[in-house]
């Protein structure tokens, strides 16, 4: 298991301008009239260490469901199959994890269990393609869903919309809540006139690590 959880970026000029331009990017729905292309993949909304405290962006209804509108924000330059990253978003105390499977699969979840809030780990060793575990009282939850398998997490864990570029590396764009889509997580998010918002249709929870590849011309 390769678990790594990277200090915040510290804003320098390049980030800014690399995040303005991925917005701008997205606000003027570019996506497909460019020569790379971008992977939209399913991740986690980062949740809360500890209940019962509002997020950054907004108000926590249950444990790692957030509102408002996240930034973007680059997570990493890259990951590798068969890798984990530990991450925060949207808020900087807000925990969430990305998991690449061995079929590239890339899927991130809250690492805030909706049990009690303790933090959630990947177990890569599990099963055919590893699982997410709570070890407070062996929570278990599905690695291409995020959906309950075992213990007594309540729901599926919520997710952070990602980005993924031709240069590999990956960005938080936005979080869908326990049992909502990717599409209806964004959409809510951005607004329905967003353009990513009809891209991401199909993407719905039970295929949480789906991905969905915009060729520039
Ligand atoms: S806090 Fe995760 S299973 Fe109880």
């Amino acid at each position: 298991m390769s678990v790594t959880d990277p200090q915040p970026p510290a804003p320098d000029a390049r980030t800014d301008a690399a995040q303005e331009a991925l917005h701008d990017r997205i606000a003027a729905d570019s996506l497909t009239t460019r020569r790379d292309y971008l992977r939209i993949v399913a991740t986690v909304s980062g949740g809360l260490a500890v209940g019962g405290i509002g997020v950054a962006s907004g108000i926590l209804h249950r444990h790692g469901d957030t509102d408002g509108n996240p930034e973007i924000r680059k997570i990493a330059d890259r990951i590798e199959p068969g890798e984990s990253l530990a991450f925060r978003y949207p808020g900087d105390e807000d925990r969430a994890i990305a998991v690449r499977m061995d079929d590239g699969t890339l899927a991130g979840y809250s690492a805030v269990c909706t049990h009690l809030a303790c933090a959630v780990l990947w177990r890569k060793e599990r099963g055919s393609e590893g699982e997410l575990y709570c070890p407070c009282h062996e929570g278990i939850f599905d690695a291409r869903t995020g959906e309950v398998t075992a213990g007594p997490p309540p729901r599926g864990l919520p997710k952070v919309i990602l980005l993924e570029q031709a240069d590999g590396s990956v960005w938080a764009v936005g979080t869908a809540r326990s049992g909502e889509s990717l599409q209806e997580g964004y959409c809510r998010q951005r607004g329905q006139g967003s353009p990513l918002c009809a891209r991401l249709e199909g993407t719905a929870p039970e295929t949480g690590g789906g991905t969905e590849r915009n060729e520039r011309t």
